[in-house]
């Protein structure tokens, strides 16, 4: 089986698992965390060299006070508790978004992973956090104006290293789980041909064996970049 350099996940439906079940929210991204979990080991066995979660979009700030505080609550307890775990399965932890909007037991807690991991190099997991796909493109050209850069040297090339994720190739698969079929502003300049799965298993039941699953379908398909299936298949 082929294993995709770059996995990005839009881990969807805590909300309605936990609904499902008559418990509160908060009991879904409790859940949720243990989800992710999982997969991060997964990948990691799988032997996938990137791997991005979406855990919290600009626009999720527009939730209640209480639901983004457990949100960061969670994420901070899930950071704390997996260092070791990171740091033995050589995973490096990187973030996709600005750290300095974040609350303070959070920024910490991810400068100090962070800095634990930067030598850890058989997977990055990014964490999109705060994250906004057309501010991350908008922020990139600010930068590169910054720098004073001329308009012949801005390419593909020098305008995607200025991304959150420069250096990173490209996602290969992008996972939405819960049956939505939107992107809601992930990874829009990187996933210009990833190739996309849709399930509508909700988050918190996305087990190691559902991500196999999603692996195995992106298998039985054909990427043709541009080409006919005949030029594909010759080559
Ligand atoms: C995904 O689950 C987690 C985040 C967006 C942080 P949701 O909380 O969006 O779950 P639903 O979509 O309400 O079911
Ligand atoms: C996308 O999920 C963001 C994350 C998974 C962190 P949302 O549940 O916020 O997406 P929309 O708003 O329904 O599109
Ligand atoms: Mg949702």
């Amino acid at each position: 089986m082929h294993i995709p350099t770059h996995i990005a996940i839009i881990m969807d439906g805590n909300g309605r698992w936990a609904k499902q079940r008559g418990l509160q929210r908060s009991e879904g991204h409790r859940a949720g965390t243990e989800a992710a979990r999982a997969v991060v080991t997964r990948c990691r066995e799988l032997g996938v060299r990137h791997l991005t979660l979406y855990t919290f979009s600009k626009e999720n700030w527009s939730r209640p006070k209480d639901e983004i505080k457990t949100l960061f609550d969670l994420l901070t307890t899930f950071l704390k508790r997996e260092e070791a775990g990171l740091k033995e399965q050589g995973i490096r932890l990187n973030v996709l978004g600005e750290i300095d909007d974040m609350p303070l037991a959070v920024r910490q807690v991810l400068r100090h992973v962070m800095r634990q991991t930067a030598t850890c190099s058989e997977m990055t997991l990014n964490l999109a956090l705060n994250y906004s796909g057309r501010e991350e493109i908008v922020r990139a050209a600010r930068n590169l104006a910054a720098k004073g850069v001329p308009p012949e040297a801005i390419t593909e090339e020098t305008f995607a290293a200025e991304l959150w994720t420069g250096g990173q190739p490209d996602p290969d698969l992008v996972i939405r789980t819960s049956g939505e079929l939107r992107l809601s502003n992930y990874l829009l300049f990187q996933s210009a041909y990833a190739e996309f799965y849709f399930t509508d298993i909700y988050w918190p039941d996305f087990t190691p064996s559902e991500l196999d699953k999603a692996i195995e379908d992106l298998n039985g398909r054909q990427r043709r970049f541009g080409k006919t299936g005949e030029q594909v298949d010759n080559a």
